[in-house]
């Protein structure tokens, strides 16, 4: 059952939960996602790229979702997201095939900017279907650009803002900035736990953590605990298909395709499983 983002963040909200948001590529990426979430029963959010889109074709990645999530989960609760969508017209491009939810990323733009568009986007996605929008204030940096000692403050999330971003825009869920970063090994040491809790108290709509891969070993808990409601995964997916895709080849079989992407499949569906019993959203679809 294809459904908004909102649609399942606002029922994580009420509860001590979170959600998984995970980005897609491909047929075995997608097949994985959706039977990881259906065999532990959990809402999912399955969300493609910008990059993907080029890849895949905007249109052929969202039916492949679609389709598969429709007639194999016709019971489970799948939002179809744009992640880090950077402009009004991809925004409005994935609308118009059928996405139930997008981010618009205009965090690395001036307030002004930045709102000033996110509100656009969500008269648009108000006017067409009802489709869901996530805004980013702050700056969730990725991997490649965070090195040495890093300025964290110039990334963060300020909360005074952050309620003020919210109001002028009315998105619907909120990315936030409090020392993730996209990829592993480039988090702040400490994450600003009383930031968070901060914009929780302004905010009172689900919040997204991006770069969420290598948030464990009570990192997740805590910051569910101060009000996040969805992780964003990506990192954990790419290495464990590539890490699996590697080894087949390796071992033996250089020609049968599906030999070689079975076992990355079910690589990528056990780190899914992980990230949801973490994330406690087991049993919650
Ligand atoms: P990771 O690649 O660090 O998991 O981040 C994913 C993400 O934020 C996608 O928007
Ligand atoms: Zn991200």
């Amino acid at each position: 059952m294809i459904v908004t983002t909102k649609a399942i963040l606002d029922k994580v909200k009420e509860g001590k939960y979170a959600v998984g948001a995970f980005n897609t590529v491909n047929l075995e990426t997608t097949m994985a996602i959706l039977d990881a979430a259906a065999e532990l029963s959990s809402p999912v959010i399955i969300q493609v790229t910008e990059k993907t889109m080029d890849y895949a074709g905007g249109r052929s990645i969202f039916h492949l979702v679609r389709n598969m999530a429709e007639f194999y989960h016709p019971h489970l609760p799948v939002a179809i997201h744009l992640d880090h969508g950077k402009s009004f017209e991809i925004v409005e491009r994935s609308i118009e095939i059928g996405f139930s939810s997008v981010m618009y990323d205009g965090s690395r733009h001036p307030y002004v900017d930045n709102a000033r568009v996110t509100a656009k986007v969500v008269e648009y996605a108000r006017a067409n279907g009802g489709v869901s929008v996530q805004g980013e204030l702050g700056n969730v940096p990725y991997l490649s650009e965070v090195h040495g000692v890093v300025d964290w403050d110039k990334y963060m999330t300020d909360p005074d803002e952050a309620e003020r971003f919210v109001m002028e825009t009315g998105i619907d869920t909120l990315a936030v900035a409090i020392g993730n970063a996209h990829g592993f090994a480039a988090e702040r040491p400490e994450p600003d736990y009383d930031r968070l809790s901060r914009i929780a108290d302004k905010v009172h709509i689900p919040l997204v953590l991006h770069g969420a891969s290598d948030w464990e070993d009570g990192k997740a808990e805590e910051v569910i605990r101060r009000g996040i409601s969805c992780f964003n995964i990506d990192t954990a997916i790419k290495l464990a298909f590539v890490g699996e895709v590697t080894r087949a080849i390796e071992a033996g079989d250089k020609t049968d395709i599906r030999s070689i992407l079975e076992p990355a499949r079910n690589a990528v569906k056990e780190t899914v499983k992980r990230k949801i019993l973490l994330f406690g959203c087991n049993g919650k679809a």
